[in-house]
């Protein structure tokens, strides 16, 4: 692992293959051990979680079902903090314990406005897992249930998230040089 450049910005290599995959790991045993009733619907949170799902729900040892939903926060004069559906909350979490796999939670808000749709289905219970969870940047109160890794407020890529388009396909995280430079990360 060295240091990259997508479009015109530099990453350092911040955790490892090995250790997400380990991690990844010891979430999924965590999760088969807590619902040991009954299987929950994996939703999982198109498109950063893409890898993270694939990785996570192979190594639940119990048969779940995986479904997605696909979304966007965007601002505007008019849809400061807006929600954009492109795949919503499908109709079959209605009664169901429902685990939602996401990427990242920064801010939280896309978790708080995903949380209030899945909340107009009814599910029977609703716990979120996200690979990476930044404390130091929440706005919203999210609490997550399971998290991969806690990480300061820097902007990272790889293992599904990107820049501007770029990085999904790293199978590692790096993290943005200038703020490891700042001392952020
Ligand atoms: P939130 O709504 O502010 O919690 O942000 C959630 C979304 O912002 C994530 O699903 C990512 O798409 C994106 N995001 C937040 N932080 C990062 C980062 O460090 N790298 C890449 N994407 C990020």
């Amino acid at each position: 692992m060295s240091t990259i450049t997508l479009h015109n910005k530099s990453f350092v290599p911040y955790i490892k293959e090995e250790t997400i995959l380990k991690r990844v790991k010891e979430l999924a045993k965590q999760i088969e051990s807590d619902y040991k009733q009954e299987s929950p619907i994996c939703l999982g949170v198109l498109t950063g979680g893409y890898v993270f799902i694939a990785d996570l729900t192979r190594k639940i040892n119990t048969p779940v079902q995986v479904v997605f939903v696909k979304m966007s926060s965007y601002s505007g004069t008019q849809s400061v903090g807006s929600i954009d559906w492109q795949l919503s909350v499908p109709d079959l979490v209605t009664n169901k314990h429902v685990l939602v796999i996401e990427d990242i939670i920064d801010t939280g808000l896309s978790m708080q406005h995903l949380l209030l749709a899945l909340e107009v289905k009814k599910p029977k219970s609703v716990k979120i897992a996200t690979l990476l969870y930044k404390p130091d940047a929440l706005q919203y109160p999210i609490k997550p249930d399971y998290v991969g890794f806690s990480i300061p407020k820097a902007f990272v890529v790889g293992y599904g998230l990107d820049y501007d388009g770029l990085g999904r396909h790293l199978p590692e995280l790096y993290v943005l040089q200038k703020e490891v430079e700042a001392g952020k990360a």
